[in-house]
């Protein structure tokens, strides 16, 4: 069903090859994957367009041109495009699409082909597809949606549904090698207790945040240093992964709650992604720390840098996005500082913290960073807000759990653009990271509809 609307969508693209034409994307690792396959799938067949990659609340900026392609955005917003009405636009997203009809578009989105959009197909794998319904050569592309997935998180245990043939795509390819191992954060490029103390999802009791304890662990099982040197995830045996492993799985499991205990070791243990072409150090060999860098160019305002890099321009955009992600790295190191003496409030099972001071373009990383650190419970779904950079009457909220609590069959992407829309407000996203823009004066109304909505999802009283 979904290859007739592909199809669909190359015809109204062939019909404008010669207008003018613009890719308009998310700003977020997925979204500017999905704009640099896009891009050079057009390069390809030698069609002149624009890229402009934004945040959602800026969707009623876009500019008309003859044909429109929104790539990671768009079928939530699709109330915001009345002004557009008169252009042709083709709709790449994955997201869960609003009710609402729209002028003149080619509306591709796997929800309403019976796929799940949060879990089986990032916007990138949705952008790759037409590309690959444009022409089969563009195969080579697979690997960016797989970056694309990781960005949304969707690489939990395996890539599963459509990503899953998009993976057998890549690999093909000879671009993309896929196999089990430790998931942690920085395999090639990070010494192993770094890695560590970072991982959180599951929390690591003496671990997670525990700069000392990761490296008393690593010093008791002997493994992490080649004579003095810290080594990375990559450089270390199968047996000593072994031994790693079951220790990570020995101490979560015992701080989980036994309902989600048993799930444990598929959040230790399961695929990772890297791709063959890369330089063994380099930050965009492992597919998740790719879709960090791409993130990073999107939240430091240099997006294109991210496209050109993912479209394979290197030189001098590559030292670029190198030191945008020190940028990001910096800016989201001060953000945590600043953050972790805020009280975080619990609403029902829901934990609160403010993060006025936090600019909005990462707020929802360090909602994500911050579960599990600072007395901040895994286990239960953090939500910050903080003014957004637009318009400081308006509050942007993100909010982050576990993936274990997918397992309990939350959804807080529902949950939040339900409460959202009863607080005056947008929102929306997957199970277990989503967004919204709140009216200031509704921020509490908007808090309690939420964490009364989760409440109700997790089956646990609210008040
Ligand atoms: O902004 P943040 O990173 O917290 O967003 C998490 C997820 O929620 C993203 O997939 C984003 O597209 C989605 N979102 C949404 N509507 C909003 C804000 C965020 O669907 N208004
Ligand atoms: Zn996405």
């Amino acid at each position: 069903m979904m290859q007739a609307v592909l199809q669909e969508a190359v015809r109204l693209l062939r019909t404008h090859r010669e207008g003018k034409i613009s890719l308009v994307s998310h700003l977020d690792a997925d979204g500017i994957a999905a704009a640099s396959i896009l891009s050079k799938a057009l390069d390809r067949e030698g069609i002149h367009h624009t890229v402009t990659c934004m945040k959602l609340d800026q969707i009623p900026d876009v500019e008309p041109a003859d044909l429109i392609l929104f790539s990671d955005l768009g079928s939530g917003q699709l109330n915001h495009l009345s002004h557009l009405d008169h252009c042709a636009k083709i709709i790449l997203d994955h997201h869960p699409p609003l009710e609402y009809s729209v002028h003149n578009a080619v509306h591709v989105n796997p929800n309403l082909s019976g796929y799940d959009g949060s879990s089986e197909i990032s916007g990138a794998g949705i952008s790759y597809l037409f590309a690959r319904a444009l022409d089969r050569e563009n195969a080579d592309l697979a690997p960016l949606a797989i970056v694309g997935a990781c960005g949304d998180m969707q690489d939990f245990g395996r890539l599963s549904g459509l990503n899953r043939e998009i993976l057998e795509d890549a690999h093909s390819t000879g671009l993309l090698e896929y196999g089990d191992d430790l998931l942690l954060y920085g395999r090639y490029t990070r010494p192993l207790f770094k890695s560590l103390q970072y991982f959180s999802d599951p929390f690591v009791p003496g671990i997670t945040g525990n700069e000392f304890g990761c490296k008393q662990l690593l010093e008791t099982l002997n493994i992490g240093k080649k004579d003095v040197q810290w080594v990375t995830l990559s450089d270390l045996s199968f047996q000593e992964k072994k031994i790693l492993a079951s220790e990570l799985v020995k101490r979560s499991i015992h701080h989980a709650p036994p309902d989600l205990g048993r799930y444990i070791p598929q959040m230790i243990i399961g695929e990772s992604y890297s791709l063959t072409h890369e330089e063994l150090s380099s930050p965009l060999k492992d597919c998740n720390e790719f879709a960090t860098c791409l993130n990073a160019c999107g939240r430091r305002g240099r997006f294109e840098v991210g496209i050109e890099v993912a479209k394979g321009n290197r030189g001098i955009y590559y030292d670029m996005l190198v030191t945008l992600l020190q940028e990001h790295r910096a800016s989201i190191a001060c953000a945590l500082e600043n953050m972790s003496n805020t009280p975080v409030r619990r609403i029902s099972g829901l934990q609160v913290i403010d993060g006025s001071g936090i600019p909005d373009t990462i707020v929802g990383t360090c909602t994500q960073m911050l579960l599990g650190q600072n007395g901040i419970d895994t286990y239960a779904p953090l939500m910050a807000y903080t003014p957004s950079d637009r318009d400081p009457d308006v509050y942007k909220i993100s909010a982050r759990c576990s993936r274990l609590l997918l397992y309990r069959n939350i959804h807080m992407g529902k949950a939040m653009r339900n409460a959202a829309r009863e607080a005056g407000g947008e929102g929306g996203g997957h199970a277990p990271a989503c967004g919204a823009y709140i009216p200031a004066g509704h921020l509490d109304e908007f808090v309690q509809h939420f964490a009364g909505l989760l409440s109700l999802q997790l089956g646990q009283p609210h008040g």
